[in-house]
C-alpha cells in the first residue's frame, strides 16, 4: 500500500485524535444534514495564521530548510509530533456540495472539473481504535471546481463490511494491517475473511467512480452524488471477489484512444498476473467507455507483492518485490496478514516486463531482469529508449515492518528507511539494470503530467519531506526538474502535512510540459482541519487556499476528472 504515509506516518498516527473531530459511537451523520450544520459540527478550534508557505529554488534549498527548522517548535523532531498525529481521525459528517471558503488568493475559472480523493475516513469503532489507519473504511471526498468557485461533497463507501459494523457499532472484521477484533488471539483465529474497506484509490471508468482497494474487487459509486452503487464485475469482465489493483495507469492515446491498463493479481507459491486493458472513451468504431479492450495472463514463480506498476506504449512494468509471507501468526490471529511480509534480507527484486497487447512483441513471454536491492511500493513513470525501458520509482532500503506492538505515536522517522526517487535503466538485449539517484530529498506520491504516461517527462510533481535529506513526514511539494535534477519546492511546514498532489493540465494554456495546477490536500495542524492548496505547476506558486470544514483522510490517493469542454460554457 503507500509507505511513507502507510509505514511511518501511519504507525504514529492511529490515535484518538482531538475531541474536536473525534466521531462518536453513533457514526457518521446522514446525508441529509444541511451544510452548515455539518460545517458546525466539525468545526475546529480557534483558526490560527496558516504558515505562509515558501517557493524555494533548489539552489536555497539547504538554507530555507535550516531555516524553516530553526523556526519551527517541533525541534528536535522538526514539525509538531501532535499536528502530525490529529491528521488521523474519523470523519464524522457528509456534505452535500458546500461552497468552500477560498481563504487566501483565487481560483482560475480555466480550472474545471473534479478532484476526486479517496481514504481512510473511519479510524475507529465502539471506541476501538484500529491499530492502523489503512485499515480504515474508504471515504470519498469530490472537489468541484467551475467559474472560479468550489464546492465539496463527501460519501463513505457503503461496503458490505461498512453497513453491517455501522449496524452492529462495533468492529467485526480483522484489518489486513493489524486490526484486529477485540478479545486477542483467540477472538480472530481463523478468522479470514477479508473486509473489501475500498479506500485506497478513487478513478473514473465509463459511467462508474471506481473505489479501489487491491485485495478484491471495486465499488461502483455514482460520478456526481457518490452514491454506492456497489461492487462490480465491471460488466462481468472480473469474477466476484477477484483482486483487482488499486493503482491503474492512464495510457493517453497509444494505442488510438485513451486506455485505463491495470491488473489483477493472484499470489501464492506462484503469482498470476491478468493485465487488463479498457476503453477510457466511446469510440467511433461503437467501442463505449469502460469496455474491456484486451487482457493477457502471465504467471511467474514465486510470491509477489505487486502494489504499483508502470507502463510504456509497449510494455507493462512490475517489479517483484524480494519478500517472503509467512501466514501463520495471520491464520492463529497473532498478526494481520501485511505484518507477515517480510523482507528477504540482502536479495534482489525482480523486473517482469509483459508485452502489451497492440504491441510488436505481443505473442511473447514477459521478460524477466534482477532489479536493485531495496523495496519499491509506486513507480513515477516509465518509458522506452532504444533496447531499453527506464523506470523512475521509488525506492527503500528495506521493507518496513509494522508490528503488533508499535505505539503508532513514538515511530523515530530516523530509524525507518526514507523513500528516494530513482531511474532504472533495463537493458533489453543485456538483461542489465543501471540505477541513478534523482534526488536526495525523501518522497512519495509522484506523477508527471498525463500527456507524459508511458513517455519521457522532463518533470515530476512529489510529496516531499521538508528537509532536503533525511526521513519524516511529508510537508511540502517539489517540482522535479527529471533532466538537470533542479527543484522547486513549496512547503506546508511547520504545520502542514501534505496527501499526494495531483497535476492538472491548463487547457488554455497552450500545452507546455507544466502549465498547469497541483492541486494539493493539505492537513492544517494550526486549523485541525483540511485545506485544499492549489499550485502554479511552473512555478510551485502558491494560487489559492481552500479551507474546508472537515478532515479529507490522511494519505492514499485521488485522481482529477476534467469537465468535458462540450459541458463547458463559452
Ligand atoms: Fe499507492
Amino acid at each position: 500500500m503507500d509507505p511513507v504515509l502507510f509505514f511511518c506516518d501511519a504507525m504514529t498516527s492511529t490515535a484518538p485524535s482531538s475531541p474536536v473531530q473525534a466521531t462518536s459511537a453513533s457514526g457518521v451523520a446522514t446525508a441529509s444534514q444541511s451544510a452548515s450544520q455539518s460545517a458546525s459540527q466539525s468545526a475546529a478550534p480557534p483558526a490560527a495564521p496558516t504558515v505562509p508557505p515558501t517557493v524555494v529554488p533548489a539552489a536555497r534549498e539547504a538554507a530555507a530548510a535550516t531555516a524553516a527548522t530553526a523556526t519551527s517548535t517541533a525541534s528536535p523532531d522538526r514539525f509538531e509530533r501532535a499536528d502530525w498525529v490529529s491528521a488521523y481521525r474519523n470523519v464524522s459528517v457528509e456534505l452535500d456540495d458546500l461552497p468552500l471558503t477560498v481563504a487566501r488568493g483565487e481560483i482560475s475559472a480555466a480550472l474545471r472539473g473534479t478532484l476526486y480523493r479517496n481514504g481512510p475516513g473511519r479510524l475507529e469503532r465502539g471506541g476501538v481504535w484500529f491499530h492502523h489507519p489503512f485499515d480504515g473504511d474508504g471515504m470519498i471526498a469530490a472537489i468541484r471546481f467551475a467559474d472560479g468557485r468550489a464546492t465539496l461533497r463527501n460519501r463513505f463507501v457503503r461496503t458490505e463490511g461498512w453497513l453491517a459494523e455501522e449496524k452492529a457499532g462495533k468492529l467485526l472484521y480483522r484489518g489486513v494491517f493489524g486490526t484486529q477484533k477485540p478479545g486477542g488471539p483467540l477472538a480472530n483465529v481463523f478468522d479470514l475473511r477479508l473486509k473489501n474497506i475500498a479506500n485506497t484509490h478513487v478513478v473514473r471508468l465509463g459511467d462508474d467512480l471506481l473505489a479501489l482497494w487491491e485485495a478484491a474487487g471495486p465499488h461502483a459509486l455514482d460520478p456526481e452524488s457518490l452514491a454506492t452503487r456497489g461492487l462490480t464485475t465491471l460488466n462481468g469482465v472480473l469474477k466476484p471477489g477477484e483482486a483487482f489493483s488499486a493503482h491503474p495507469r492512464f495510457d493517453p492515446g497509444h494505442h488510438g484512444q485513451p486506455r485505463l491498463v491495470t491488473f489483477c493479481l493472484k499470489t501464492g507459491p506462484s503469482s498470476t498476473i491478468r493485465l487488463l486493458e479498457f476503453a477510457c472513451e466511446d469510440g467511433p468504431d461503437g467501442v463505449k467507455a469502460g469496455q474491456l479492450l484486451a487482457e493477457r495472463r502471465d504467471s511467474f514463480r514465486g510470491f509477489a507483492f505487486l502494489h504499483d506498476f508502470a507502463i510504456t506504449p509497449n510494455w507493462a512494468v512490475f517489479l517483484q518485490n524480494a519478500l517472503d509471507f509467512n501466514p501463520l501468526p495471520y491464520v492463529l490471529g497473532q498478526k494481520g496478514a501485511a505484518q507477515c511480509l517480510k523482507s528477504r534480507t540482502g536479495a534482489h527484486g525482480q523486473f517482469w516486463l509483459v508485452p502489451r497487447p497492440g504491441s510488436p512483441m505481443a505473442g511473447q513471454p514477459p521478460r524477466l531482469v534482477p532489479a536493485p536491492e531495496g523495496f519499491v511500493f509506486h513507480h513515477l513513470n516509465a518509458w522506452e529508449e532504444d533496447e531499453a525501458v527506464v523506470v523512475e520509482s521509488i525506492h527503500y532500503a528495506d521493507f518496513p515492518s509494522v508490528g503488533p506492538e508499535d505505539d503508532f505515536r513514538d515511530t523515530d522517522f530516523d530509524a525507518i528507511p526514507e523513500g528516494l526517487i530513482k531511474r532504472c535503466r533495463i537493458d533489453l538485449e543485456r538483461g542489465t539494470v543501471e540505477t541513478t539517484l534523482l534526488s536526495e530529498r525523501c518522497c512519495e506520491f509522484a506523477m508527471v503530467h498525463p500527456a507524459r504516461q508511458g513517455l519521457e517527462a522532463r518533470y515530476g510533481w512529489m510529496a516531499v519531506a521538508q528537509r532536503p535529506q533525511g526521513n519524516d513526514p511529508l510537508q511540502a511539494i517539489a517540482k522535479l526538474d527529471l533532466k538537470t535534477g533542479e527543484q522547486r519546492v513549496w512547503s506546508a511546514a511547520p504545520r502542514g502535512f501534505v496527501s499526494e498532489p495531483i497535476f492538472v493540465p491548463d487547457p488554455e494554456a497552450g500545452g507546455a510540459e507544466d502549465a498547469g495546477w497541483v492541486l494539493v490536500p493539505v492537513w492544517n495542524g494550526a486549523r485541525c482541519a483540511s485545506d485544499l492548496v492549489i499550485l502554479c505547476a511552473r512555478t510551485m506558486a502558491e494560487l489559492a487556499v481552500l479551507e474546508l470544514p472537515l478532515a479529507i483522510p490522511h494519505g492514499l490517493h485521488g485522481s482529477f476528472v476534467a469537465q468535458p469542454h462540450s459541458q463547458r460554457q463559452a
